[in-house]
């Protein structure tokens, strides 16, 4: 039995999370979903983005499943999210970009893996105003460059990965981002060392470089490891060329604990309308049940989402179908469930 605490948010996050929990329900596990709030609805209520009692349930669960939040509209309160992955030390993000069948993308055979350094660089939040206007500071340090690092090869061995990048601006920002390239360096040359046989080849771009690489030649990247803002700002561009924020999942992972949410937010736009995509949230559940160790499970519900795609009868409308968000998930239950 595993104990998920269940963060649905706000916006359409509800609706992708009931979505997804409507399929895990039919899954050999059990789980055992324990619903928290957070976000702007949850502030709105109780005055605070994220109550303590929620931080507490996701440290205390197996893993937690996040839909969407909407920002709160002023500059002082933090974003849950962030505040989250801090709170349950996730220091590591996985994004995978990944091409599926009858979606259309501007790639249709891509399969990287970003991993974004989630707890400092730029999203350190220490900014200030000046005379002149505002400063930034970017922090990075040796421990978590050099754990995210291990991460990258990590993740590279598991999946059978031969190709690790690291993604910079060292030629500029010579400091911070020195300190971040040589770490990497450091922790290759000690895989290398531990076992040349896996072979993994090792290289380093800068971050604009890699930006316009990943739309003219993406197949030259296979795991990319970048630090905070870097990895945000590619992971939408990666997303961008294999069907849109719809069908990109992620993982927040720490020593202690994991999270998963869609990349996408909480589009305010369509909340409420029933046409939002659940893939990447059901995409993200099946990075959780990779977490758990529950790769069978986890194989079979990207399996079952997989052929839903490739039917085309029961879509979305960013997918071109005419469904619902739940009677896509429908679907894809039923596939899970036979299979
Ligand atoms: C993401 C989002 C968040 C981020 C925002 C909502 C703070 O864009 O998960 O990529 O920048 O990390
Ligand atoms: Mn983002």
């Amino acid at each position: 039995m595993y104990t998920i605490t269940v963060i649905p948010g706000d916006g359409i996050g509800p609706e992708v999370m009931e979505a997804t929990l409507n399929i895990l329900r039919a899954s050999d596990l059990e789980f055992d979903f324990q619903e928290a709030r957070a976000g702007y609805v949850c502030f709105q209520d109780t005055g605070t983005t994220l109550p303590d009692e929620t931080i507490e349930m996701a440290k205390n669960s197996d893993a937690t499943l996040f839909g969407a939040v909407t920002s709160v509209p002023d500059q002082k309160t933090a974003g849950s999210i962030l505040a989250l992955r801090k709170a349950l030390g996730l220091y590591a993000n996985l994004r995978p970009i990944k091409s599926y069948p009858g979606v259309e993308a501007v790639y249709n055979d891509l399969d990287i893996l970003i991993i974004r350094e989630n707890s400092e660089g730029l999203y350190s939040e220490i900014e200030e105003y000046t005379e002149e206007g505002a400063t930034a500071l970017r922090v990075i340090t040796r421990k978590a460059s050099d754990r995210i690092s291990r991460v990258a090869f990590e993740e590279a061995l598991k999946r059978g990965k031969t190709r690790v990048t690291a993604v910079h601006k060292a030629n500029v920002l010579r400091k911070t981002d020195g300190v971040f390239r040589e770490a990497f360096w450091k922790v290759a040359k000690e895989y290398k060392d531990i076992d040349a046989s896996k072979g993994i080849e090792t290289d380093e771009f800068y971050v604009d470089a890699a930006a316009m690489f990943l739309v003219t030649d993406p197949h030259r990247f296979q795991v990319l490891v970048t630090t905070n803002l870097f990895g945000d700002i590619l992971s939408d561009e990666g997303a961008g060329l294999v069907g849109g924020l719809g069908m990109a999942p992620s993982a927040n992972i720490g020593d202690n604990n994991g999270l998963f949410e869609p990349v996408h937010g909480s589009a305010p736009d369509i909340a409420g309308t029933s046409v939002a995509n659940p893939a990447a949230m059901i995409l993200s559940a099946c990075l959780m049940l990779q977490f758990l160790g529950e790769h069978q499970e986890a194989f079979k519900l990207e399996q079952a989402l997989i052929n839903v795609l490739k039917q085309g009868t029961f879509l979305t409308p960013d997918l071109g179908g005419a469904s619902t968000t739940m009677e896509m998930a429908q679907a894809v239950r039923k596939i899970f469930e036979e299979s």
